[in-house]
């Protein structure tokens, strides 16, 4: 949440920093502003809304100067406008500000300051930051602003630059991303890699409590005792390309049709070379290693918790250790029961969502052992696990995540076929097989890419409905789940998934003709009893949309339309049945014109708690 980008250099400032904005958009939304330090003055300039109006307003008077910076909010502590946008300054402009995170000591800084003489602008929590280096500067910018961290409690990753001191940045870290891009006679500073890669590959990037000096030819970073700190070089594998549109209308439906290959990337290199079996070199765990669990844990937020509860049915049925799954919100906060024979897998794209990361933290200090499944090299959340197995899905822009749920639900997969084969549940000709159903799923990926004229016209006649419901049993259910929260988010459509055998203990009443209802029907074992609920919400006539497996020839008997998917195995058939789920969601969206990319009140990466 909140998007950060700094500049120092020979260039004009203003130009990288609405440039990696704009990169950074997905991140919030509400606003935008910039800060441009000339060398004597530091003009800042901000406007609510998309970066487009901040653009507009500063088009034909572009603020000039070789250092600034930036930010693109979500609003947290007041609403979106101009006054609560950053970045934010003291009382005489002489310091300068942005913030991503939560103050959260703010109220009792804030009356300090006040009585004081302080004079504040905005109903930010962030503001109080600025006064307060304004209040403790000593002339000595690098100790105020330490003395500033020492006081202030809460998230932040935050970036100041000062009148007095024209030719560096000074940021720092705190349970918030912030990177250092180096250049040649310019250095970058940003929340994430998107809004610098086409300037630079090489970046630092900066661990909680690290305070770095950004110079145009110097990065001096340093611990919170102050003592220097010697960083690798960050290279980043992907190139700018990778981050952009690619000549798709949207980021989302570019990221879903990018599937067969994420799937591909994530799978390959974890494929032994007899082609039967599993290898996990990021791990090189042993039986005895893997029979020390007598319980897992899955925690993750969202669509990555979507994926975490197919996981746990992976994990459960293949392995056959007892997982229990929680949404990281909650999960710290109910008194987990943990100890050094669990382990702890924590699933998240961004790698950064605070929720996980602080029930990873709670993990480990319960004693567990903790594996990370993210997709981003680096990230916080890869950092404080103790082991770390990447999705290689790609950089993922769009705010409703897809290529990342389907990679992650893989990567657990193959987790689960790698930690049963250690503890001998499953027999290896299964394994072979199931590996082999595993090759074939970038073309089935593909070929289920393909069919969605019929998902467009669906999205034109049901997208005005104002609710829909997502029905199956069993792995279809959480896929179901998946369903209905990309067609919310997007659309905006009010979507509600059940297990279909539920419907009938109250949510049946809400079933009412024309109705639409999307019908999961893929599992063998409970393919009776779902098609049982279907015929339930047919006769109360809802209009039922079935998604089903390429050989089925009875859900069209009792549905209005079907959607077949290619031939897997059965454990697979998840990473089938989203796409046109996700097709639906994205097509509704654009039916009722809705802002794909940047959905109303959401962002990117969650940050807040
Ligand atoms: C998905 O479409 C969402 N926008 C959201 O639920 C997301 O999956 C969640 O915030 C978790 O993010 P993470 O995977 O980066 O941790």
């Amino acid at each position: 949440m909140c998007g950060i980008v700094g500049y120092v250099g020979d260039n004009q400032a203003a130009n990288f920093l609405l440039d990696g904005l704009a990169k950074l958009e997905y991140r919030g939304y509400d606003s935008a502003g910039i800060a441009v330090f000339d060398g004597e003055n530091i003009r800042v300039e901000k406007s609510v809304g998309r970066l487009a109006s901040l653009r507009d307003k500063v088009k034909d008077d572009t603020p000039v100067g070789t250092m600034g910076i930036g930010h693109t909010r979500w609003a947290t502590h007041g609403r979106p406008c101009d006054r609560n946008s950053h970045p934010h300054t003291d009382c005489h402009g002489d310091f300068v500000i942005v913030h991503n995170g939560i103050i959260e000591n703010y109220l009792t800084l804030k009356e300090e300051l006040q009585a004081k003489g302080h004079e504040f602008r905005s109903e930010t929590d962030t503001e109080v930051v600025a006064h307060l280096l304004e209040d403790v500067y000593n002339g000595d910018f690098e100790a105020s602003v330490r003395e500033v961290l020492r006081r202030i409690e809460g998230s932040y990753s935050l970036v100041f630059m000062s009148k007095a001191n024209p030719d560096c940045l000074i940021c720092s870290k705190q349970d918030n991303p912030l990177i250092i891009g180096l250049g040649e006679g310019e250095n970058f500073v940003a929340s994430d890699i998107p809004a610098i890669i086409a300037y630079t590959r090489r970046n630092y990037i900066l661990n909680d409590g690290e305070l770095a000096i950004v110079k145009k030819d110097s990065v001096w970073i340093s611990n919170r005792q102050g003592e220097p700190v010697t960083k690798k070089v960050f290279e980043v594998t992907w190139n700018a390309e990778a981050a952009e549109k690619g000549g798709y209308e949207h980021f989302m439906l570019k990221e879903i049709h990018e599937q067969p290959k994420a799937v591909r990337d994530t799978m390959s290199a974890r494929i032994g070379k007899d082609g039967k079996s599993i290898v996990m070199d990021e791990l090189k765990w042993t039986s005895e290693f893997v029979n020390s669990f007598n319980k897992m844990y899955i925690i993750a937020c969202g669509t990555a918790y979507n994926a975490g509860l197919v996981g746990k049915y992976y994990l459960e049925k293949l392995a056959r250790i007892p997982v229990e799954i929680d949404v990281a919100s909650e999960f710290r906060y109910r008194d987990p029961i943990i100890d050094e024979n669990t382990l702890v897998i924590v699933v998240s794209q961004s790698g950064e969502t605070i929720d996980t990361l602080a029930a990873l933290k709670e993990s480990k200090r319960l004693g567990a052992k903790t594996l990370a499944v993210t997709n981003v090299v680096g990230s916080s959340i890869a950092r404080e696990a103790d082991q770390v197995i990447y999705t290689w899905a790609g950089p993922e822009i769009a705010v409703a995540s897809t290529k990342a749920y389907t990679t992650q639900i893989v990567l657990m997969f193959m987790l689960s076929l790698y930690m049963g084969e250690l503890k001998g549940t499953i027999p290896a000709d299964r394994v072979a097989e199931l590996v082999g159903e595993l090759q074939k799923l970038p073309t089935h990926v593909g070929e289920t890419l393909e069919d969605v004229e019929p998902i467009k016209t669906f999205a034109k006649q049901y997208g005005y409905n104002d609710d829909v419901f997502y029905i199956g049993r069993s792995l279809d259910y959480h896929v179901a789940l998946e369903g209905s929260l990309k067609l919310k988010e997007i659309s905006y459509i009010h979507a509600e998934a059940y297990a279909a055998g539920e419907l009938k203990h109250g949510t049946l009443a809400l079933i009412i003709e024309g109705v639409p209802v999307i019908a999961l029907a893929t599992q063998k074992d409970v393919y009776e009893k779902t098609l049982s609920n279907i015929k339930e919400v047919k006769a109360r006539d809802a209009v039922v949309i079935g998604i089903a497996a390429f050989d089925d020839t009875e859900l069209e008997k009792y549905v209005d339309h079907v959607i077949k998917v290619p031939k897997t195995d059965e454990l697979l058939i998840p990473i089938l049945t989203v796409i046109p789920l996700q097709l639906l969601a994205y097509y509704a969206a654009i039916t009722r014109g809705c802002d794909v990319d940047k959905p109303r009140n959401l962002a990117k990466s969650v940050t807040v708690e």
